[in-house]
């Protein structure tokens, strides 16, 4: 292909894309590209910056291979190193590449082959519980229940914008404690479990890239704010878990197979609801690297 003919097809790539706002603070349908082909250089960009602006993208009817995957989570970043449970392949699978993690509830000889199986999840930040959590997660659906397990994303930035001025001066400068407890997915007294991994992190996070700032905790990780009394640190944040939870800044995703979702995990969280336990769910997830400690 000669150079002139390269930046044509470039060009007319990156004009095929339509960005769709979700709703009104967070998500974008990204239509007009098939991701089993290389993604052209102005695409990329594009993409890139509607994720920046909207925080979670959508690329619905895709139908992609495992390399696919791999390819387009290049798009946000660096691979974050995997700890990934020991996987059963399902049927239909003959491989896993060392990137990709199934998220499922199917079970094979009695065991579940993936990571977090069954039911409802509260919202969480990926990965907040360590040091450098991860800057993006991307979920691709396989096999999706008749209904139910839908993801909602919450916009931590209209969450933090919308705060009265007096409860920004508040958050001024805190930090909060968040706790990872292995394979707890819902929890009702946070202080009685002790935390496998922890990290502080400040309540209020600024953008490393937008400059934004977004509300930086969430009801299931979040344990407490340092240097507060208990209950005064207990009633701060269940009120701003109540406030980021809010339906006007909540996206929610009901899934279909083929659908593939990257959210950016520094100013939005997400949730799952509960799905029939009697029906097949199978996701593939990769994860992109932070770049940096978030303050
Ligand atoms: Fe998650």
């Amino acid at each position: 292909m000669s150079m002139m003919s390269a930046i044509d097809a470039t060009t007319a790539a990156a004009h095929a894309l339509r960005f769709r706002p979700l709703s009104k603070h967070i998500g974008c349908a990204v239509e007009g590209i098939d991701l089993r082909d290389e993604v052209p250089p102005a695409a990329a960009k594009a993409i890139y910056r509607a994720w920046l602006d909207h925080a979670v993208l959508l690329f619905r009817d895709q139908d992609l291979t495992q390399e696919d995957l791999i390819r387009v989570t290049g798009i946000f970043g660096e691979f974050a190193p995997l700890g990934r449970p020991k996987h059963t392949l399902p049927s239909g699978f003959s491989k896993l590449l060392p990137n990709i993690m199934l998220i499922s509830n199917i079970r094979e000889n009695g065991q579940t082959i993936g990571a977090l199986p069954d039911g409802e999840m509260m919202f969480h930040h990926d990965t907040i519980h360590r040091d450098e959590p991860h800057k993006a997660t991307l979920l691709y659906s396989v096999e999706i229940p008749t209904h139910g397990g839908d993801t909602l994303f919450a916009s931590g930035t209209a969450a933090y914008d919308a705060l009265e001025p007096a409860m920004k001066r508040k958050l001024d400068g805190r930090r909060a404690v968040n706790f990872y407890v292995y394979n707890s997915v819902k929890r009702d007294d946070k202080q009685a479990v002790d935390a496998t991994s922890q990290a502080v992190h400040p309540a209020v996070r600024t953008h490393e890239e937008t400059g934004r700032k977004a509300l930086y905790v969430n009801r299931l990780m979040s344990v407490r704010i340092e240097g507060m009394e208990e209950a005064e640190s207990e009633a701060l944040l269940n009120a701003l878990f109540d406030h980021s939870e809010r339906a006007e800044f909540v996206y929610t995703h009901v899934w279909r197979k083929g659908d593939l979702i990257v959210w950016d995990n520094r100013c939005s969280s997400h949730a799952r609801t509960d799905f029939p336990s009697d029906q097949r769910r199978l996701l593939l997830r990769t994860t992109v690297k932070g770049t940096c400690r978030p303050y």
